[in-house]
């Protein structure tokens, strides 16, 4: 939440803050803003709405400048308004600062710096701090890092943040905690901070990601120096990127999430790459080797994520269940975090985020960590806060996601949760060797069968044209179908505005039954295999009521198609590869259903990709 950019270095910083600011909107988008640095002092422009009305807003203005910073904001504390966007300057007008996070002990610090005479503009949390960096510099005449340094230490929260200072027009600071930040470092001593590598990775692929505690300093001519806020000097480790450009571009697509949704036979493949190896017969997990033993010898797993992750969790569950034969919880990571679970040395907690930077997520992390568990990650962005905490893990390779409703990730995720149950279960010699081979088989099939779901998608269109007016939707799916219930009805909520609801099918007749009428889409999940008599009666159910079924069927299957007001036929495959097929469709009704009613696909109001704060 929150985007934020920064450069030094010879280029003007102006165009280089706006790129950069595009590529991280979709972290936040109700406000942006930039501070310049040139030989007439700081120039702060900043307004509400887009990146794109920021750059409206600045025309015609001094943009002069090698040395600058901007921020896309998700408001936490104040409204979105023009006074509440960043940077914020401090009273002396000398210090601006951009920050992504939240200053819980905010009002205390604002009292104590209000008695003392500094003059408060917004409402924001963020406006403390650059009061309290500007009140340390003036009263204890110290340098801007050592301000900086001083500040960090008497702020409770967390925080990225980047400093600038008119009095020294060649010094950057930066600092981070438990919000991310990634210095890029260019061929000719320029220098790129921003919240994730999407800005950088056109300029440079020499990052150094800052650790928690650690505070940067950029001078001009003399390079990167990091310390941490004990004051101890640490040396830069610098990394380099694996991420390419045209991953971060829409590639002609009409929105990311379009593009998305259609890259996933490859993103599924790459997440099964050099893991699956059909010839050899074995999964090999490369990150998780060393812990393979706990694995077996596992009692329990738990499992924390937040949103279409806790969903692909909870494909996890099932999975793990049914093929390693292990007892599973799936948990809200904001719920585990404060509700002092039973948590010890013998378990395992698995931590599935896309990002790898949810705050709840990395909170429930260090609790079950601080218990003696065994945290595994499975993340998308390499390098991120959660990938580097856990103990072990899988990245998913599904390349950037860029559209904040989660698509290609989650079938990423459930693609590497499904490797995983199959190598423990045959390590537990839960699963026989026949089906595991046969589902190793199937497994390497999905992304040419997801190829075929995706051609469907003229007839998918056509359906979402018929139900685009609903104000409600019900979704229904039993067993591995249950999750994708679930996460169809998030896509159609948060990205369409569409009340949704996904259900248990059996669920249906204790409550939601209620709410069927003509004028409801129910949207089933009816795939042969597992309960599917049952979720055939349970669309007679819905039937006799006059719902609308849409149903997500096997290919062929006259019997759901025949009760079914519209059906939606997917490939056969075995009921734990179902979730990766079955998905699709109802991804890509959720996505034509909103560009029909006209919102904003890849930017949905309220919403941000990457949820920083609790
Ligand atoms: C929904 C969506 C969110 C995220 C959730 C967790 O489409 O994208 O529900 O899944 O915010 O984010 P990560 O996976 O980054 O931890």
């Amino acid at each position: 939440m929150c985007g934020i950019v920064g450069y030094m270095g010879d280029q003007q910083a102006y165009p280089i803050l706006i790129n950069g600011l595009h590529r991280l909107e979709y972290r936040g988008y109700d406000s942006a803003g930039v501070a310049l640095l040139n030989g007439h002092g700081l120039h702060v422009h900043k307004c509400q709405g887009k990146v794109s009305d920021l750059e409206k807003h600045v025309e015609g203005r001094d943009l002069g400048g090698t040395v600058g910073m901007g921020h896309t904001r998700w408001a936490t504390h104040g409204p979105p308004n023009d006074i509440n966007a960043h940077p914020h300057v401090s009273s002396s007008g000398d210090i601006a600062l951009i920050h992504n996070g939240i200053i819980e002990n905010y009002a205390a610090i604002k009292e104590e710096l209000a008695h003392r005479g500094h003059l408060f503009r917004s409402d924001t949390d963020t406006e403390v701090l650059v009061q309290l960096i500007d009140d340390i510099r003036r009263s204890e005449g110290v340098d801007l890092p050592e301000a900086v340094r001083l500040a960090l230490n008497s702020v409770v929260g967390a925080y990225a943040i980047v400093v600038l200072d008119q009095r020294d027009p060649n010094l950057m600071v930066a600092a981070r905690k438990s919000s991310p930040l990634v210095i890029g470092i260019g061929e000719h001593g320029d220098h790129f901070i921003a919240s994730d590598a999407t800005p950088i990775v056109e300029h440079t692929k020499n990052v150094v990601y800052l650790e928690d505690g650690e505070i940067a300093v950029i001078e001009r001519g003399k390079g990167l120096k990091i310390r941490n806020i004990k004051n101890q000097d640490k040396t830069p480790f610098i990394q380099e990127l694996e991420m390419h450009l045209e991953a971060l571009e829409k590639g002609g697509y009409d929105h990311f999430m379009l593009k998305e949704i259609h890259e996933q036979p490859r993103s599924i493949r790459d997440s099964m790459r050099g893991r699956l190896n059909l010839v050899k017969g074995e999964v090999v997990l490369g990150g998780i080797k060393d812990h393979e033993e706990k694995f077996v010898k596992a009692k329990r797993i738990l499992i924390v994520g937040c949103g279409t992750s806790w969903h692909a969790g909870l494909v996890g569950e099932y999975l793990l269940e049914d093929l390693a034969r292990i007892s599973v919880e799936v948990e809200y990571a904001s719920e585990f975090r404060y509700r002092d679970p039973i948590v010890d040395e013998d378990d395992i907690v698995i931590a599935i985020s896309q990002s790898g930077e949810t705050a709840d997520t990395l909170a429930a992390i260090e609790l079950a960590k601080g218990r003696g568990a065994t945290i595994i990650g499975i993340c998308n962005v390499v390098g991120s806060s959660i990938a580097r905490v856990t103990h072990a893990g899988s990245y998913t390779h599904a390349g950037p996601e860029i559209g904040v409703a989660s698509t290609k990730a989650f079938t990423a995720q459930v693609t590497v949760l499904t490797l995983m149950a199959l190598m423990i279960g045959q390590k537990r010699g839960t699963i026989t060797g026949s089906r595991f081979f046969r589902l190793l088989n199937e497994l390497d099939a999905v992304p040419e069968k997801v190829e075929k779901v995706l051609r469907n998608e003229a007839q998918i269109r056509y359906i979402a044209d018929i139900y685009k007016d609903a104000t409600n939707a019900l979704y229904l799916g039993r067993g591995f179908s249950f999750p994708v219930a679930l996460e169809g009805a998030l896509k159609l909520k948060e990205i369409s505005y569409v009340h949704a609801e996904g259900y248990p099918a059996a669920e249906m007749k204790h409550g939601p039954i209620a709410l069927i009428d003509e004028e409801m889409p129910v949207f089933v999940i009816a795939t042969k295999g597992g309960s599917y008599e049952k979720v055939v009666s349970n669309i007679q159910e819905v039937k006799a009521r006059k719902g609308k079924v849409i149903a997500i069927c096997t290919e062929g299957d006259t019997v759901v198609r025949d009760l079914a007001d519209h059906v939606i036929e997917i490939p056969d495959a075995p009921d734990p590869l179902v979730p990766l097929l079955s998905v699709i469709p109802l991804q890509l009704i959720s996505y034509h259903i909103a560009v029909m009613r006209g919102c904003n696909v890849d930017q949905p109001r309220n919403l941000a990709k990457s949820v920083t704060v609790e």
